[in-house]
């Protein structure tokens, strides 16, 4: 059973999907861990609701480096026996401290058609503003394994939705956002078969 952990910073509704997924016995895996970097993350809350184990480590005034904060996490899901860290709205970037341990076993979803409008400064309504202003006639979400580059890794799923000119960013987002909520359970279900495999770089699914 693989056992998972799911790092969220703000309202979790992705948690959330992963949360109902497993509910509803959609993957065999089982999450044992929700950890925040924002000790007041409502993602906490959902997951004490659903009597999972919630751990905050605030990373605003932590003193130490980057890499000293990685290490606190890389022992929290050590001790919790983590095979697999799902990136859910985590908003921080990871050093190779966690992400080296955890290559090919640490998604994310990204709310874009990656590789298109990603990278640093490429988070929330920011991305969903540069979809507008490039006047995109689609846009997204994209889950993919987390690499040193920022939304680099390797593309295991992706879903497509119709940009319409009069969509803003507000209306965009809740569009990818239930494309993300579909998405992030099916790349989840496909890795604890065993069926995601990396290859010179990309994934491959296995049937
Ligand atoms: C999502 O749009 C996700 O793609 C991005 O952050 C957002 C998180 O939303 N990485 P939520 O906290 O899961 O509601």
């Amino acid at each position: 059973m693989t056992k998972i952990a799911v790092f969220a910073s703000g309202g979790g509704s992705n948690l959330q999907a992963l949360l109902d997924a497993q509910e509803a016995d959609l993957f065999k895996g089982r999450i044992v861990l929700v950890f925040s970097n924002v000790p007041d993350a409502k993602a906490l809350e959902r997951a004490e609701t659903a009597g999972i184990e919630a751990v905050a480590l605030a990373s605003k005034g932590f003193v130490g480096s980057r890499e000293d904060y990685d290490r606190q996490v890389l022992e929290i899901c050590r001790a919790k026996g983590v095979d697999l860290i799902c990136l859910a709205g985590y908003m921080r970037i990871l050093t190779p401290v966690l992400i080296q341990p955890f290559l090919h076993k640490m998604l994310n979803v990204h709310p874009a058609l990656l590789p298109k409008f990603g990278g640093e400064g490429m988070y929330g309504h920011h991305v969903h503003e540069a979809v507008i202003k490039a006047k995109e006639t689609e846009s997204g979400a994209t889950v993919h394994f987390v690499t040193e580059g920022v939304d680099a890794g390797p593309i295991v799923l992706q879903g497509s939705v119709k940009v319409h000119p009069n969509d803003t960013p507000e209306t965009l987002a809740v569009k990818v956002l239930e494309v993300e909520h579909l998405l992030y359970p099916e790349a989840v279900r496909l890795f604890c078969e065993g069926k995601v495999k990396v290859e010179n770089g990309r994934v491959k699914v296995l049937p």
